[in-house]
């Protein structure tokens, strides 16, 4: 990690905000989503400002908000004035950085010029946009309700209005091979993006295709192919100047998130939304927080008088699930994670060797680093390093 990143974590606080509608839902998707019909926004507005004031009360952080995440959902179905609303409420809360990174996710349908300029008039300055796919009877497999030719379409508008665009692509579709892969991706990073999500198809139970999956009627391709589409990935987009700065990621220099790195490097970040979690300080020990799930049970809770805020629980965390989460997210990130943290969970000296000399780990000037071959398996690599 380089020193700078080190020391902004200290004064960095993230904000997400999870807006859980969708206009469809696709049958990979296990986020906390819903269709979007009959949503009043403006008490989604009032929802958002209550729970806020509520975390403020319970928080004492003396910096200001670095960066906050539309996430979802589809925040782009979200008015701009309600966008505008919340930045607000975080502004009088906590303070807004006057640099602060402001990202809102969003869905090539229902995109227009006229809305992307006033998404940005309200304040977003990093616009994340799901293509998916540039195959048609791939995002039509994957239940998107655009085609190809839209999503480029939407991207370039995005691409025209923002300083700061990127977007998500998933891979290791059934059947996908390497070449066809790359064509794909190809494609993608002649967009021009700033930044690049990659992510390999994740069969989800619950969802439709993990019905399909159980049923013996989806299958994904085979270990080898998946390295195979994974090293392809890395390298096309090292060439295109978009290097890895975490498993999935690929931003060109100085456009890695600001929001995920300071949260995968352990700052504080504040959970408003059904669902969402948070990670925040109170009384200088840090607490999980999670929203109350349904989005009806959820915007209720926060306009009662008697609960008077959404959170379905804020636990204390010890030291020890701390370290476990820094290892977690930290070996995630290029720059890995810094050896100096003391905890009883802290992997031995013999075990960070073996995993060395299994070519999985790398000791970089007294950070841990996973290397290429570990980032393949790092669920498995970072249960290793935590087991006594
Ligand atoms: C909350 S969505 C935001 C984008 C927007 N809702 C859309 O889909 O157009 C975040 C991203 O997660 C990824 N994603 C969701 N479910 C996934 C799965 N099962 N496997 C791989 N990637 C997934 C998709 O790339 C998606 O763009
Ligand atoms: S991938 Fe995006 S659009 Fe599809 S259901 Fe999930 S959040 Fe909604």
């Amino acid at each position: 990690m380089s020193e700078g990143l080190d020391v902004s974590t200290k004064t960095a606080l993230g904000v997400y905000v999870h807006w859980p509608f969708c206009l469809s839902i696709c049958p990979y998707c296990d986020f906390n989503v819903h269709v979007f019909k009959n949503v009043n926004q403006d008490d989604w507005l009032k929802a958002y400002a209550a729970e806020i004031r509520h975390l403020g009360r319970l928080t004492d952080y003396a910096h200001p908000v670095t960066s906050v995440f539309f996430g979802g959902g589809t925040p782009s179905l979200v008015r701009p004035d309600i966008l505008e609303g919340v930045l607000n409420e975080l502004s009088s809360v906590w303070g807004l950085a006057a640099d602060a990174e402001i990202t809102l996710e969003a869905n090539p349908v229902g995109l227009s010029r006229p809305l992307l300029e006033d998404l940005k008039r309200a304040g977003v300055t990093r616009f994340s946009m799901g293509v998916q796919s540039l195959d048609d009877a791939a995002l039509k497999f994957l239940g998107r309700t655009h085609s190809a030719a839209d999503a480029v379409e939407a991207f370039s508008l995005a691409r025209d209005v923002f300083d700061y665009a990127s977007l998500d692509m998933i891979y290791a579709r059934p059947d996908q091979t390497v070449t066809a892969w790359q064509a794909e991706l190809t494609m993608a990073l002649a967009l021009t993006p700033d930044h690049l999500s990659a992510y390999q198809l994740t069969i989800e139970q619950g969802t439709n295709f993990g019905k399909l999956y159980q049923a013996g009627r989806l299958s994904v391709p085979e270990e080898d192919v998946q390295v195979g589409l994974y090293n392809v990935t890395t390298s096309l987009c090292y060439e295109a100047g978009l290097a890895a700065y975490e498993v999935s990621n690929h931003a060109r220099p100085g456009h890695a998130s600001r929001h995920n790195i300071q949260c995968w490097q352990g700052a504080p970040y504040i959970g408003i939304g059904p669902g969402a979690h948070g990670r925040v300080d109170i009384d200088g020990q840090r607490h999980a927080s999670i929203g109350i799930k349904k989005p009806a049970e959820w915007l209720a809770a926060t306009g009662d008088d008697t609960k008077g805020h959404g959170l379905a629980s804020l636990e204390p965390l010890s030291q020890e699930e701390v370290f476990e989460e820094r290892l977690m997210f930290g070996l995630r990130l290029v720059e890995g994670v810094s050896l100096s943290e003391k905890s009883e969970k802290a992997p031995t000296r013999d075990k960070i060797n073996f995993l060395i000399s299994a070519g999985l780990l790398e000791d970089r000037h007294d950070r841990l680093v996973a290397t290429h071959d570990g980032r393949l398996v790092l669920d498995r690599l970072v249960a290793e390093l935590l087991i006594a």
